[in-house]
């Protein structure tokens, strides 16, 4: 297939990237080759390339910043997605768009499945949800691929800022009460090429398995057990550690319903970090 990546600079670009052109033509636009808010230039480009399918992996990413920055959220993470919407429809084109957890309010406390009711309790939760809603409501064939805890090489996150904080200190504190599945943006890279090589269009869930889901606390104690540090790892309440943006205490995606029609089975969330933290340290 020919396939556009936006966002390829990201941290999740980086890993897809390479894992795509295994066995597909790709083209890969950073931030500052195709602006996603920018709907001439996203008609420009669609209009040269004609690929089969788009892969949205530009967003607004600072959860806590969006509490202040709520419009800039809306206009990439909303408006940018509508104009890929707009675009693909036009050209027949699919569009698979990338989403999150944060879609949620945690009150399940079950793993979300791909039918459940969404209710974001942040800014970039409601703005995540506004481009899922805005694709549904143009678009035939998609998918929206949702994800949660993210990391991997190329960009700033938990684990290696856990790492570093580690690495300098005899004691860390760890939030225990918001419970989730981190996911290795190379397992989430080789979800999306069976999503999109499946053709069952639609909502999925893409995660490392957790079986239930982990803390940050345990997933802080496994990063510096596996990185061979000796830190103290002391689990606090959410309440100890006030952020701008609220989170929901649950938010383990579902991805049974992926595995099944698409075939992709996630590793397990600890040989993940592993094989990370092994290309990493
Ligand atoms: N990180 C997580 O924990 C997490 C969890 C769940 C879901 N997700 C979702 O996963 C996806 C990938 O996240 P990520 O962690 O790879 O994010 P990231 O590292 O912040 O990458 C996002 C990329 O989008 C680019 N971008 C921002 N505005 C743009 C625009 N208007 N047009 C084109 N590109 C633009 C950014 O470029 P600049 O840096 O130049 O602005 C950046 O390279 C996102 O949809 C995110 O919502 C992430």
């Amino acid at each position: 297939m020919r396939i556009v990546v936006t966002g390829a600079g990201g941290m999740l670009g980086q890993d897809l990237v390479p894992v795509l052109e295994s066995e597909h033509e790709v083209f890969a636009y950073n931030h500052s080759g195709l602006d996603i808010t920018d709907k001439r230039q996203v008609s420009d480009i669609l209009d040269s390339i004609r690929p089969d399918i788009v892969i949205n992996c530009a967003a607004y990413t600072q959860v806590d910043k969006a509490e202040e920055e709520t419009e800039r959220a809306f206009r990439i993470n909303g408006l940018g997605v509508h104009n890929l919407a707009l675009e693909c429809d036009r050209l027949g084109i699919v569009l698979c768009h990338v989403s999150t957890d944060y879609v949620f309010d945690g009150s399940k406390k079950r793993p979300y499945t791909p039918f459940d009711n969404t209710s974001p309790v942040n800014a970039y939760g409601e703005s995540k949800l506004a481009g899922e809603r805005f694709l549904q409501w143009v678009m035939k064939r998609f998918y929206i691929v949702r994800t949660s805890w993210l990391y991997g090489a190329g960009g700033g996150n938990f684990v290696k800022t856990i790492h570093r904080i580690a690495s300098e200190r005899d004691e860390i504190r760890v939030v225990s009460d918001q419970i989730g599945s981190p996911t290795w943006t190379v397992t989430l890279s080789e979800g999306i090429k069976s999503i999109i090589e499946s053709e069952v269009y639609g909502i999925h869930h893409v995660t490392d398995r957790t079986d239930g889901g982990i803390s940050w606390f345990d997933f802080a104690r496994a990063i510096v057990e596996l990185s061979g540090l000796k830190t103290r790892v002391i689990p606090i309440t959410t309440d100890q550690y006030p952020t701008p943006a609220k989170r929901p205490s649950y938010s383990v995606l579902e991805t049974y319903y992926t595995e099944v029609s698409t075939g992709f089975s996630p590793p397990h969330w600890m040989d993940s970090l592993r094989r990370f933290l092994e290309s990493f340290l």
